[in-house]
C-alpha cells in the first residue's frame, strides 16, 4: 500500500468528548468539551491532564481555583456536549441552557455533572505551556460511578459506559462516534 503524507493536524485519535466543570471565585460553576483529556500518570498517583487554549473563560478559571472535574459523558449527551464547546461561559450559564445538573463534589469546588455517568476530581499539580495549547495536570483525589455501572464485584462494566467519541483530524472536520462492539481482552497473549 502506497503512503501519502497528510496534514499533521491533531493526528491522535480517537480522543473523548469530555465535560470539565471549573468555578469562578464567586460560586457560578461553568462546563467547556474538551477532546483533549489525557491519562498521564496511572497509579501513583493517577494524573490526568488537559490542554486547554488560553483564549477560554475556562482557563482563567482554572489558573484562578486550582481544580477541575472530568465528567464523561455518555452518547445521549451529545448534543449538551457540542453546545458547551460551541458557547463561553463570559455569556451563557451552560448548566441551564443544555439542561445538565450541578451536583457538589467531595474533595475540590467545581461541580460534578449528574447526567455523565464517571465523575473525577482532580487538584491541579502543574501546568506547562505546550505550543497553542496549555497543559493542566489534574492529580486525581475521588472520583465516582454512577451504581449502574458496576457489577456485582463492584468493577465498573465496560458495556454500560457508552462513550462520546470525537475525531477531528485527517482532513475530518470534526465528528461525534460512539465505540463499536468488544473484540477481546488486553493481555490476552500473556496469559496463554
Ligand atoms: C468536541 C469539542 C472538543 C473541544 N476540545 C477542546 C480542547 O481540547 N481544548 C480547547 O481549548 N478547546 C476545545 N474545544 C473548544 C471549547 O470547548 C470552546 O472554545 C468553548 O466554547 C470554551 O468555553 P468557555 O469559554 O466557557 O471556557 C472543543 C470543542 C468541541 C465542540
Amino acid at each position: 500500500m502506497a503512503k501519502v503524507a497528510i496534514n499533521p493536524f491533531r493526528p491522535v485519535y480517537p480522543t473523548p468528548a469530555a465535560l470539565i466543570t471549573s468555578v469562578a471565585a464567586d460560586g457560578k460553576p461553568n462546563i467547556v468539551t474538551l477532546g483533549e483529556v489525557f491519562n498521564l500518570s496511572l497509579r501513583t498517583p493517577p494524573v490526568v491532564g488537559i490542554a486547554i487554549r488560553k483564549a477560554t473563560y475556562s482557563h482563567g478559571l482554572l489558573m484562578e481555583c486550582g481544580e477541575y472535574v472530568v465528567n464523561m459523558p455518555t452518547v445521549k449527551l451529545m448534543t449538551a456536549v457540542d453546545g458547551c464547546g460551541s458557547v463561553s461561559g463570559r455569556e451563557v450559564d451552560k448548566f441551564a441552557r443544555f439542561g445538565l445538573t450541578p451536583v457538589p463534589a467531595s474533595r475540590v469546588k467545581p461541580p460534578l455533572i449528574a447526567e455523565c455517568p464517571v465523575n473525577i476530581e482532580c487538584r491541579i499539580i502543574g501546568t506547562e505551556e505546550i505550543g497553542d495549547h496549555d497543559l493542566f495536570k489534574g492529580e486525581v483525589v475521588a472520583a465516582h460511578a454512577d451504581a449502574e455501572l458496576l457489577d456485582g464485584g463492584g468493577r465498573v462494566c465496560a458495556d454500560r459506559l457508552d462513550p462520546l467519541c470525537f475525531l477531528y483530524n485527517l482532513g475530518c472536520k470534526g465528528e461525534y462516534w460512539s465505540l463499536g462492539r468488544k473484540l477481546g481482552s488486553a493481555w490476552a497473549a500473556k496469559k496463554k
